[in-house]
């Protein structure tokens, strides 16, 4: 059978790491965007994260796809063109084109290298799958390639990534979606509930350190690559929900007054002061959908999983 594969590089303009910190230590609260986390060592870190027993979200969800597979096709029917915003290795997708059969696969990411790579093992083991692959910063658009043939859509959006993004910006997130699955068109998304904060602190707090090691290794990233004068070893991981705002929060605790140097600008820092480097919100069943009606989308059915420890919404177009 002939594998079919296209690649289109939309050129992403990225946020230098440089000037993410400049920008985001220049304020009285210190932040960085989570974006940064995901360089070679943060993907094999966060990939590390996923295999721990704390971490209940991709065991979770992969069991509730490969449960629902079948009247997950049921409800969408075959034949869509699925793409998938930040599909990074397409993982989850593989529980369900048996189920989907979509006439095309729109992986979308913003690390070019890793698409290609992602993409060929697809048809390696999907051979009978279209895939058009597309290297876009899905945050700002998401181009459907114009290879792509025409047909109703399905957007696939697992993981809880939506989770990162703050209310507004998912808002618009959801909206973007909306926009371009038109009115046949439909969005299979995965969403972190809330529970229990005693789960998701050790969620976010393993006992063998990967998500510590994770967060940290933004300083190395900021040492290594941009030359900030800085020692890793002088910042404590700290991960909580706030129950409040409905989201964990990580944040780089300050073991110590110091001074960041980079080229020229210095940064203070005392003693327990934090660098935010991630929100994760959570979201009740309820929360979620009045989200995505603000967003022009409602229900077809939603699923939730053991202990209620996860959800997975079918939405199309109000
Ligand atoms: C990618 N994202 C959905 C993860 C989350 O749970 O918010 C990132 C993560 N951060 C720490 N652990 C996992």
């Amino acid at each position: 059978m002939a594998k079919k594969i296209t690649f289109h590089d939309h050129k992403p303009k990225t946020l230098s790491l440089q000037d993410a910190v400049i920008e985001g230590f220049s304020g009285r609260y210190k932040s960085i965007p989570p974006k940064f986390f995901y360089d070679a060592r943060g993907s094999a870190l966060f990939a590390a994260i996923c295999e721990q027993p704390e971490y209940y979200p991709p065991n979770i969800e992969q069991t509730m796809l490969t449960r629902l597979a079948g009247e997950i096709a049921e409800l969408t029917g075959t034949g869509r063109v699925v793409f998938e915003p930040g599909a990074g290795a397409a993982t989850k997708i593989r529980l369900l084109l048996d189920a989907l059969k979509p006439v095309a696969y729109v992986p979308m990411d913003i690390s070019c290298e890793f698409l290609k790579q992602a993409a060929a093992e697809l048809v390696d083991e999907f051979p009978w799958l279209p895939v058009h692959a597309a290297c876009v910063d899905f945050t700002h658009s998401l181009p459907i390639p114009e290879t792509v043939p025409a047909g109703p859509r399905l957007a696939f959006f697992p993981g809880s990534s939506i989770g990162n993004f703050s209310p507004r910006e998912a808002c618009e997130f959801l909206t973007l979606v909306g926009d371009k699955i038109g009115r046949d068109g439909m969005l299979l998304i995965g969403v972190d509930t809330k529970k229990d904060p005693g789960i998701l602190h050790a969620a976010y707090n393993d006992a063998a350190g990967i998500t510590a090691a994770f967060n940290l290794n933004l300083l190395r990233r900021m040492r290594n690559e941009v030359g900030v004068e800085c020692e890793p070893e002088n910042f404590a991981h700290r991960a909580f929900y706030n129950r409040e705002l409905g989201r964990i929060e990580m944040h780089l605790v300050s073991r110590c007054r110091q001074t960041l140097r980079l080229n020229g600008y210095r940064f203070e820092l005392g003693a327990g002061e934090t660098v935010h480097t991630e929100n994760s919100y959570k979201y009740a069943p309820e929360e979620f959908l009045a989200q995505a009606s603000r967003a022009g989308l409602r229900q077809v059915r939603h699923w939730v999983g053991e202990r209620g420890l996860f959800a997975l919404y079918l939405l199309a177009p109000a």
